[in-house]
């Protein structure tokens, strides 16, 4: 597996995108609603580098029936979500590919009535948007490749390595068998 993004290189983005929240939140009731499972790592260092009162918590989002570079039906699960009515919520997600997972995320984070919702992630594949929004706030632009680490999964596994790391096209194949 090659390195694309180290792991001081990402400690370093982070603590700016906590900076910038700090900032454009300062004041406001911001909630930081984290994606599972892919942004927990970002998420508890994110809210460590974010300096103003804020709220934490979680909504699922998972596809099934896609493949790697295909995904699948969307599925949301507000079972956990808070109450978010007059809040400024920050969805946050390991990464926007073709940004379908955050479009329907934010059509359900809609229905809480917040007072705001923009989205946060740590990796933008710039090259493979589909939906017309962009992230709001966003750790790195990356190339198409397959990426794994600090949070981010392939078949379940590699989420707790400490960098992005991108899988060689040998690597995805074996762990199909
Ligand atoms: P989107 O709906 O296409 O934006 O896909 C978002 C979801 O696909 C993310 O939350 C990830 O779970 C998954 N995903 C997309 N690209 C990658 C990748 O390179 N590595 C691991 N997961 C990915
Ligand atoms: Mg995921």
């Amino acid at each position: 597996m090659k390195t694309l993004i180290t792991e001081s290189e990402i400690s370093e983005r982070v603590k700016e995108l906590g900076a910038t929240l700090s900032e454009e939140y300062s004041g406001k009731p911001l909630t930081i609603l984290g994606v599972l499972t892919g942004s927990i790592v970002l998420l508890a260092d994110l809210i460590r580098a974010t300096s103003v009162p804020l709220r934490v918590a979680l909504i699922q989002a998972a596809s099934y029936g896609g493949t790697r570079t295909s995904p699948g039906t969307l599925k949301i699960n507000s079972a956990l979500v808070p109450d978010l009515k007059g809040r400024d919520v920050v969805v946050l997600d390991d990464i926007f590919d073709t940004g379908n997972t955050m479009v329907g995320l934010f059509e359900a984070v809609k229905e809480f009535q917040p007072n705001s919702v923009k989205s946060a992630v740590l990796l933008w594949k710039t090259a493979r948007t589909e939906v017309s929004i962009e992230p709001d706030y966003y750790g790195f632009k990356i190339p198409d490749e397959f990426v794994v680490g600090y949070g981010l999964d392939y078949n379940d596994e590699y989420r707790h390595l400490p960098f992005i790391g991108v899988m060689e096209e040998e690597d995805l194949k074996s762990v199909h068998g």
